[in-house]
């Protein structure tokens, strides 16, 4: 039987109110936002359409979900809107035209907002005192969250300045911070809870407890945007009330004003770039009329103003099915689950595979085949499985099987003590090392052969015509032309790439034979520090120590690599076969690190590096770390929550320098 229009109108609002009820009320959605966006967007043409009248509980009419039986009901006294959202410039002009329509002067100023990813609260201050504070709820009426918001350091308990409004609304974003919700998944991973999708998520649920204390460990952080009542005569603009939030105490973000939409749209298409630098989420940026009387006169709709519109940002998040989980064998014979997936949009790419980096990794993440899965892809980051979707059929499905043979030579994996990665302990005699070794030595960076594709070292090793890396300089191109897509000329390109790779510079050398942990900064470093390869074969643990970024691990590796039989092999080989690295001029430390020598202490936790790596790296270029502050300390780095050690440098006049100081140092090369 077909479905009529009423058929399909009456499911999507039944649908579109069980994932309300999941994402305002569980803080566990089911469906990404740009496919929630799709289902309410496809309701809103039916509802018109059809012709007839709304009713006023239909998903298009109201925003959010009834409140929660665990919490009171907190009212707000003018009710908290949703915005309109664009998805492209067409959208966004239309609306600038409807503006333009509905009032009488065409010279008008849009305020430029980014739109935090995060939930609504509304907070009531009376006589400038914190009296209660609400989640959105349906907008009328919230969930009192007031002991919760108490805990969050950027929401002021008393307003500062004079001249306020006797009752003053002030509305704004909870939301979490990028590198708080990285710690609070770290810390729900060692406590065997349920991982978060995503910081908003992480950011509610952290809200909506009903014990207080919850909500004061998870680091919740607060914006300011709009006021409910209080704003008549108090401010006359946006661009005013973010001056007078700001002045009396609440945190408020940068805006900027435009006069005509195309500048508008410019901003939008730059600031995309600027989103990954945020140390928090955003989803978009949102326009509104700046003048309050302009807004006045443009009014609202149902459940948005006129005034106002959300240009979305690509989702950096989406929903997705495992459809298999693939063993892959790297270089070094590490064996990696990937996750393959239906293939999604998300962060601006189709995504199919994402890594579950190792053995501990999958089974902490749970991820079965079938199971639906959020992924996530900020920026130019690759993409990553963040969590499984807990529906009913995950318990039903087997856990993946972990192998105990390579999958690709059959000999048996080892996972040595301390490692969380499982390894096939076939070396070179496995087909899959060897490729991805050849990979890595043709590559850009490495020998740079061009011509040498992943299909055709495949191949190579497949039909045995290749064992090693240096069986491409004593390659059989005769036997190549017999082969289906390999005409002469190709065959004359590659025999000539690989030629002029004969006498490669000593770092891309260095780099293409594939020594663990030295990647092409490190390589660099062996090239102008000890100027030939024999140098650095025969180089002992103190001359490797003295150079710049090599510390114990990285020594040993380069010393245990050259001690190996088959490098010993394959460098005789290449030797013999006219493959030899140029020398490379020795460069002289000009200049010290400014910190040889100087005892530091770092303190606090740091957003864009672990405090036990930039040790590791401070030690490496000369300074001397050390846990405790005393009169001898010369510098304290202080991170973000820095405690104790901070007040007693204080106290003892000790040099107290933050975590730019420390970024500036890690990256300071004479
Ligand atoms: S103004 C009446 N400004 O986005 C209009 N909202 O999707 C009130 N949001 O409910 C909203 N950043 O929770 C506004 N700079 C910003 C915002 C912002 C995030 C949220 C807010 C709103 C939702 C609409």
């Amino acid at each position: 039987m077909e479905m009529t229009i009423e058929d399909e109108i009456q499911a999507l609002r039944v649908q579109l109110k069980e994932h309300n009820f999941r994402y305002y009320t569980l803080d566990h959605p089911m469906i990404s936002d740009a496919d929630y966006d799709v289902l309410l967007r496809r309701l809103d043409a039916l509802e018109h359409d059809l012709g007839e009248d709304i009713p006023e509980d239909s998903p298009t009419q109201t925003v959010g979900s009834p409140i929660s039986q665990a919490f009171t009901a907190s009212e707000h006294a003018i009710p908290l809107l949703s915005l309109a959202n664009a998805f492209d410039a067409e959208q966004v002009k239309a609306f600038d035209q409807r503006i333009a329509d509905a009032l009488d002067d065409d010279t008008y100023d849009y305020i430029v907002e980014p739109k935090i990813d995060g939930l609504a609260v509304n907070l009531r201050y009376e006589s400038g005192i914190l009296v209660s504070a609400g989640t959105r709820g349906d907008g009328r009426v919230g969930e009192n969250v007031t002991d919760n918001v108490r805990t969050i350091t950027d929401i002021p308990w008393r307003l500062m300045g004079e001249n306020m409004p006797k009752v003053l609304e002030v509305r704004g974003e909870i939301y979490m911070s990028k590198a708080s919700f990285q710690a609070l998944n770290q810390s729900q991973i060692l406590l065997g809870e349920k991982l978060f999708a995503n910081p908003r998520n992480a950011a509610a649920g952290s809200l909506r407890q009903l014990d207080a204390s919850i909500t004061a460990r998870r680091q919740l952080s607060f914006f300011a945007y709009g006021v409910g009542m209080g704003a008549d005569g108090w401010v006359t603009s946006q661009t005013e009330l973010f001056e007078r939030l700001h002045g009396i105490g609440f945190p408020v973000q940068d805006y900027q004003c435009f006069s005509n939409i195309d500048d508008v749209l410019d901003y939008y298409e730059a600031f995309q770039n600027k989103r990954s630098q945020l140390a928090y989420d955003i989803d978009g940026l949102v326009f509104k009329l700046n003048d309050y009387s302009l807004q006045d006169e443009v009014g609202f709709v149902a459940r948005s103003p006129r005034w106002a519109i959300a240009h979305k940002f690509p989702a950096e998040e989406a929903l997705t099915t495992v459809e298999q989980v693939i063993w892959q064998v790297g270089r070094t014979g590490v064996i990696t689950p990937v996750a393959v997936m239906k293939p999604v949009f998300v962060g601006g790419v189709m995504v199919s595979r994402a890594t579950l980096h190792n053995v501990q990794e999958l089974q902490r993440k749970d991820v079965r085949e079938g199971d639906s899965v959020w992924i996530r892809r900020a920026g130019d980051v690759i993409p990553e499985i963040v969590c499984i979707v807990d529906d009913e059929a995950h318990p039903t499905r087997l856990p993946v099987a972990i192998p105990d043979v390579c999958p690709e030579c059959s000999t048996p994996v080892v996972q040595e003590e301390g490692e969380a990665a499982i390894r096939c302990s076939g070396g070179l005699a496995c087909p899959a090392q060897l490729k991805e070794r050849l990979n890595h030595f043709v590559s850009r960076q490495g020998m740079d052969i061009d011509g040498l594709g992943e299909k055709l070292i495949e191949r190579m090793v497949d039909e045995g015509l290749i064992h090693d890396v240096a069986s491409l300089y004593a390659l059989d191109f005769s036997m190549l032309a017999t082969w289906t897509g390999m005409g002469q000329k190709k065959i004359n390109n590659l025999q000539q790439a690989i030629a002029a790779s004969q006498s490669p510079d000593l770092a891309h050398f260095l780099y293409a034979v594939g020594i663990r942990h030295v990647g092409q900064a490190t390589a660099r470093s062996l090239a102008e520090c000890l100027g030939s390869w024999e140098h650095v074969r025969d180089a002992n643990e103190e001359v490797l120590l003295n150079i710049d970024d090599i510390g114990i691990e990285v020594a040993t590796s380069i010393q245990s690599f050259f001690k190996e039989q088959h490098t010993i092999d394959v460098l005789q080989r290449l030797y013999e076969l006219d493959v030899h690295p140029q020398a490379c001029e020795i460069k002289q430390k000009s200049q010290d690190h400014p910190l040889v020598g100087k005892r530091v202490v770092l303190t606090g936790s740091f957003e864009h590096i672990k405090r036990s790596d930039a040790q590791q790296q401070l030690r490496d270029l000369g300074a001397k770390p050390s846990g405790s502050v005393s009169k001898n300390t010369d510098i304290v780095i202080a991170g973000e929550k820095a405690g104790s050690k901070r007040d007693k440098a204080e106290a003892l006049g000790v040099t107290i320098v933050g975590e730019a100081a420390l970024l500036a140092w890690l990256s300071f090369h004479d």
